[in-house]
């Protein structure tokens, strides 16, 4: 067995000290509300967003089809889901393919005052055009009409694309931890560790 620790950050925003902009969608994307037939929808881009990323080796539901399903069944299940935080973006396709759904995020409440950023994903063919910032001042939004006063979420410290989105938004940095991974093999490392 091999043990790996994952670096993580946990990151915040609030509403009291940060305006949230609109979220503007590049020509041909548009939003899709959440509704209860949409849960695989959102499991399948989910799995499509990290099954060759990093975090599908910090979470093991993040590495196959079956753990997104259940990842987003908990989700929704929660006592805390929030639907107005919880949006997929739908690009209307082109002279090469039809309309496909491309990102997803969820939001959840944690407490009175406090909501939590579940999963962000952009599927790799849509990245580096503004929906990963788009997704997330959407979801904020909807935090913020929720009532809550801050919104935290969770990112892997190597992920520098995740890490740098949520900073240029107005996230801080509010504390560190790690994350232990026992997988097979032999070799003791730390990862994550910039
Ligand atoms: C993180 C992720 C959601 C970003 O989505 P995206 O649509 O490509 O991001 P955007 O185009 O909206 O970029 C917004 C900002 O993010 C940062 N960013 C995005 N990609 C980056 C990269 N490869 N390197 C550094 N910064 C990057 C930049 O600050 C960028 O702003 P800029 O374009 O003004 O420089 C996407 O890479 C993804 O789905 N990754 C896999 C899943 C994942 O790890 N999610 C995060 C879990 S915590």
């Amino acid at each position: 067995m091999s043990t790996t620790y994952y670096k993580r950050y946990r990151m915040e925003f609030d509403f009291r000290k940060a305006t949230v902009p609109d979220p503007q969608l590049p020509d041909g994307y548009d939003w899709v509300p959440w509704q209860k037939a949409l849960g695989l929808v959102h499991a399948r881009v989910k799995y499509e967003c990290f099954q060759s990323e990093l975090d599908s080796h910090v979470f093991a539901s993040l590495r196959d089809l079956a753990g997104c399903e259940r990842l987003m069944g908990d989700i929704v299940a929660h006592e805390g889901f929030i639907r107005q935080a919880t949006w997929l973006v739908r690009f209307s396709g082109n002279e090469f393919h039809g309309p496909v759904m491309c990102a997803t995020i969820q939001g959840l409440r944690s407490n009175r005052w406090v909501g939590s950023i579940q999963n962000v994903g952009v599927i790799p063919e849509h990245r580096g055009l503004g929906l990963g910032k788009a997704l997330v001042l959407q979801a904020l939004e909807g935090f913020r009409s929720a009532g809550l006063h801050r919104v935290a979420l969770e990112v892997t410290a190597a992920n520098k694309p995740a890490v740098e989105l949520y900073r240029r938004l107005g996230f801080h940095h509010v504390s560190t931890n790690y994350r232990e991974v026992t997988t097979p093999g032999a070799v003791r490392e730390l990862a994550g560790a910039s």
